[in-house]
């Protein structure tokens, strides 16, 4: 271990997680960090803060030369890029929570913290206080990794926890919303985006590649029906949204998507807000990590990690990378499926089966379950389909093609360090 040296932090952002940040901090005798300026939004909120910590001009802290850690918690994605690149370049470290921003950038983000030597950390941003990220950069074995799952978004878990228990999506999703797990707009939620982006950085840290955002399928839940949830209840599965990876020989495939799950599976008893993650290895199985993936403090948890990290100057090396050279990301794989539709045979139709094993057609509701090729199910875009829902049906096996197409540039080749 390195010396401890003392943290200057340049917070930015006093919301949720930063508000969160500020009180974990102050209430920690353990870690030597200070944060020096805030950099907030609306200089006319109210604040119980005393206003010599506040700025509205990030380069009160940009260039401010005593600050050596940019701490980045706002709500916009693009100001937090252009944020992070520039502490980045003037060599100071990096703690985000921002999932969309780091997926989006990240191949960018990593060379600049090599070339700038400095660390970018974002913990936080996947599952909020599970420790998944250094764990799988840390602690797994490339080689035995097989599979990466997990519940990373709490409102659709939640959602889906009631919807489970009866209530329809609308009625499930105002409650969320009432209850302030929602927010007004949930797209980024019940589309399955947030989940997809967590998932290309539990990719990256799995697996050592670097897919882009839209190269994964993202199916949500917002086209839920009462009768897909009346045949999930009777076959006694609940209905829950993954983000999952997995890695067949020289191929890594990666989906967001609502799955149908036994009582027997992990992720049954994984209720409400609550996020999960199994990591499945060779020799040391299957292994759950559970916890709060949201909320002030238990994600303020997951920086202060971070931060206390620092102090040792810790860094991701994405050793995994270097063992990857032909490991590709693909779409090309079919697996089992359950698809309703609302609109009679003529929505079934709309997806080709290479196998069907049931089928079933009234005059409100039709489904039929079997095997379809995946890139066709991502070419159709669910979220849009109002008329149909799928789920993957428990046990699905994937058959990957026979040559599979790789999917999107393999952009982490040209990130090995010199
Ligand atoms: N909330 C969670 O549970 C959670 C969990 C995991 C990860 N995250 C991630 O953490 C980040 C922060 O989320 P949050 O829930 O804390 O958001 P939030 O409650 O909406 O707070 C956002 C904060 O960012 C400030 N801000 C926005 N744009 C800014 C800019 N251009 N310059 C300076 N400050 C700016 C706002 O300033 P004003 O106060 O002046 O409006 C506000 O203080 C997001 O990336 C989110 O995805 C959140």
């Amino acid at each position: 271990m390195k010396n401890k040296k003392k943290l200057t932090i340049g917070l930015f952002g006093l919301g949720c997680v930063g508000g969160g940040l500020y009180e974990v901090l102050n209430r920690s005798s353990l870690i030597d960090a200070e944060i020096k300026t805030i950099c907030i939004r609306d200089q006319n909120k109210k604040r119980t803060l005393s206003e010599y910590i506040l700025t509205t001009d990030r380069y009160a802290i940009l260039d401010d030369d005593e600050i050596n850690v940019v701490v980045e918690l706002i709500d916009d994605a693009n100001a937090a890029y252009e944020i992070v690149s520039e502490a980045l370049k003037r060599g100071k470290h990096v703690v985000t929570a921002n999932k969309k921003m780091v997926a989006e950038h990240l191949d960018e983000l990593i060379k600049l913290a090599r070339k700038n030597e400095v660390s970018f950390l974002y913990e936080a941003s996947v599952c909020g206080s599970i420790p998944v990220i250094r764990n799988l950069e840390e602690y797994y074995n490339n080689d035995s990794l097989s599979s990466v799952t997990g519940i990373c978004n709490g409102t659709t878990n939640y959602i889906l926890s009631q919807t489970n228990r009866g209530l329809t999506f609308a009625e499930a999703l105002s409650k969320a919303q009432e209850l302030g797990f929602a927010e007004s707009d949930p797209t980024m939620d019940i589309d399955g985006y947030d989940s997809k982006f967590k998932l290309v950085l539990l990719i990256k840290h799995a697996f050592g590649i670097t897919v882009q955002p839209d190269d994964i399928a993202n199916t949500g839940i917002r086209n839920i029906k009462p009768q897909d949830l009346n045949y999930a209840a009777e076959k006694g599965y609940r209905v829950k949204l993954f983000s999952h990876a997995q890695k067949i020989g020289k191929h890594v495939l990666g989906m967001v998507a609502p799955y149908f799950v036994p009582e027997t599976h992990f992720a049954y008893t994984v209720e409400n807000e609550f996020n999960a993650i199994v990591v499945e290895a060779l020799f040391s199985d299957k292994q759950l990590f559970i916890g709060k993936g949201a909320g002030s403090y238990p994600t303020a948890s997951a920086v202060l990690s971070d931060i206390a990290a620092l102090l040792f100057d810790y860094q991701y090396e994405y050793k995994k990378e270097q063992s990857v050279i032909d490991t590709f990301f693909t779409n090309d794989f079919s697996l089992d499926i359950y698809l309703g539709s609302s609109e009679g045979e003529i929505g079934l139709n709309e997806l080709s089966f290479e196998l069907e094993y049931t089928r079933f057609v009234s005059d409100e509701y039709a489904y039929k379950t079997g095997r379809v090729l995946f890139s066709e199910l991502k070419a159709m875009d669910f979220n849009k389909k109002k008329h149909l829902f799928f789920a993957i049906l428990p046990d699905a096996s994937v058959g990957l093609s026979e040559n599979p197409r790789i999917t999107g540039a393999q952009k982490n080749k040209e990130l090995i360090p010199g």
